[in-house]
């Protein structure tokens, strides 16, 4: 489903985004322009970010920045 007309953003593509890092809107916003026309966009993809937050937290999901070294 479309949730960024303007930019062709959909659904998946905010909960890939999320998978990858992205953890608000802005981070959303400069990595797929979404909401960066006309703005009717924003309160849709800030619920579809937070809806995927939570699922990944309800997995126990982790960022990509939690990588571990071994020595
Ligand atoms: S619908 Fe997203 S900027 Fe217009």
């Amino acid at each position: 489903m479309f949730i960024c007309i303007c930019q062709a953003v959909t659904d998946s593509t905010i909960r890939r985004a999320v998978s990858e890092g992205v953890t608000d809107f802005h981070d959303l916003s400069y990595k797929t322009g979404c909401g960066t026309q006309c703005g009717s966009c924003i309160n849709l993809a800030r619920e579809v970010i937070d809806e995927a937050l939570a699922d990944s937290a309800a997995l126990g999901a982790t960022t990509p920045l939690q990588v571990v070294a071994s020595p």
